[in-house]
């Protein structure tokens, strides 16, 4: 049975972004979870303790392995509605945080709006978890390195090409994969780039490391040589005003099966999911034998679990 010491970078912090958080501890997360992965019998690590889990925006994935991860370490999941909340009737973030931390261990968040998961964690007298903001989806960058390294082992120096949108799926790509010594290439639109502020930070700590992160226009250019060829939905939760140009100015940057066969030959195909067929991956693609989408989709669950052992254990 999996039993660790919980990293000092993590016990009792909040994992935001993973922008200010150690290698090591990550590696150490990412080890866990490898041993979660193999071994059924999971610690009561989280025995006693109660963990609210607040959405604003609909999730699946998430919500369940958070869920079913807390309820296999003994702990127990309080899943909140945001718009079944006071918080959904204008009382504070403020007040919610210090009255959410008489009553439980820590907060996981999903909300679109980065500042109020700040805030959250400001205000907070226990660690706050970003469950995906508009700007960064740590659990799901933990959850794509993980099955990286699974598939090609490393991760270091192995490179991953990101395609499409430069948002909250490609940022916390390019943390993780950086922390880990990849190759982290986004290929995206003119007007849809990542943040310049993510991509220097990530690229610093990748070359830390001999890896490197970088961002090109053309999506054959990307994945020339990947390993791993990642895309995310082109209109994100937040987006859907815009969804009419997205949808036009994303329609070169598909993964089709062509994309794919410009990239490494053992090349696997990766998507956060929810996905859409025909827009930004093919069906072809993400249920072909390149697909690791599945694999990734569950390792959300052993991840975030050995995430909230460090935390919490
Ligand atoms: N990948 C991901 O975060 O999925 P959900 O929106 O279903 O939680
Ligand atoms: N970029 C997507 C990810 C969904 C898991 C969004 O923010 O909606």
């Amino acid at each position: 049975m999996p039993q660790i010491a919980p990293h000092p970078a993590l016990a009792g912090r909040s994992v935001l972004s993973l922008m200010n958080h150690p290698a090591d501890a990550v590696r150490e997360v990412l080890d866990l979870a490898d041993q979660l992965k193999a071994d059924p019998e999971w610690p009561q690590a989280l025995a006693g303790r109660s963990i609210a889990l607040i959405f604003e925006q609909p999730s699946t994935r998430t919500r369940v392995s958070f869920e079913v991860g807390i309820a296999r370490l003994g702990g127990h999941p309080v899943v909140l509605a945001g718009r079944d909340m006071q918080l959904g009737r204008g009382e504070t973030i403020e007040d919610t945080a210090k009255v959410l931390s008489r009553f439980v261990d820590a907060i996981v968040i999903r909300t679109v709006d980065h500042a109020k998961v700040v805030a959250l964690a400001e205000h907070a007298d226990v660690p706050v978890i970003n469950a995906l903001t508009h700007d960064h989806h740590p659990c799901q960058g933990l959850a794509d390195v993980m099955t990286i390294r699974e598939r090609f082992g490393g991760p270091a120096g192995v490179r991953a090409a990101y395609v499409g949108d430069g948002n909250n799926c490609c940022h916390s790509l390019m943390v993780a994969g950086a922390l880990m010594g990849m190759e982290v290439v986004a290929g995206c639109p003119d007007g849809y780039l990542p943040d310049p502020d993510v991509v220097e930070r990530a690229d610093a700590i990748a070359r830390e490391r001999g890896g490197r992160v970088w961002v090109v226009t053309d999506p054959r250019e990307a994945v020339d040589g990947a390993k791993a060829v990642y895309t995310d939905v082109w209109v994100s939760m937040g987006d859907e005003d815009q969804e009419a140009e997205r949808l036009r100015v994303f329609a070169p940057y598909r993964v089709d099966e062509a994309l794919m066969d410009a990239a490494a030959p053992d090349a696997v195909a990766l998507h956060p999911l929810p996905a859409h067929d025909g827009l930004e991956i093919t069906r072809s693609v993400y249920h072909g034998p390149r697909s690791a989408v599945w694999d990734e989709a569950e390792n959300r669950l052993h991840v975030q679990a050995a995430l909230l052992m460090h935390i919490l254990g």
